[in-house]
């Protein structure tokens, strides 16, 4: 999972979140498809990006402006997914 980024597209990833079964027959996994349904509460991006810079995420001044602008019109599941896509894809040796 801390690989996941980058080895499923994002297609298959919502297919798999919203009714794991769908792709994985045997999947024991619990569907969540009220993710696509529940927009994005942008009201606190700009905060999280800014407590995520204290920690070292090197987010620019633009990026903790267009902060909330960014996430308009997104699904927890897009967030979720765009998550999902970039787990260990920062790491240089590769699988
Ligand atoms: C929001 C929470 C969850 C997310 C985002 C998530 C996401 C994922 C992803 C991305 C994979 C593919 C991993 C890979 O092949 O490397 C996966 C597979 C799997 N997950 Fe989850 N998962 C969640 C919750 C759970 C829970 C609570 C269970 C426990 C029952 C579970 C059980 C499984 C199983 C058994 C697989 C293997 C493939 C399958 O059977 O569908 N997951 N999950």
């Amino acid at each position: 999972m801390a690989r996941a980024g980058a080895r499923y597209s994002d297609d298959w990833h919502r297919a798999h979140l919203y009714n794991p079964r769908n792709v994985v027959p045997e999947s024991k996994m619990p569907a969540y498809p009220w993710l696509a349904a529940n927009p994005v509460d942008s009201r606190h991006t700009a905060t999280k990006l800014r407590a995520m810079r204290t920690l070292g995420v090197p987010y620019s001044d633009a990026d903790i402006a267009g902060a909330a602008d960014s996430v308009k019109g997104k699904s927890e599941m897009d967030a979720l997914v765009a998550y999902l896509q970039v787990l260990g894809t920062a790491i240089k040796n590769k699988r």
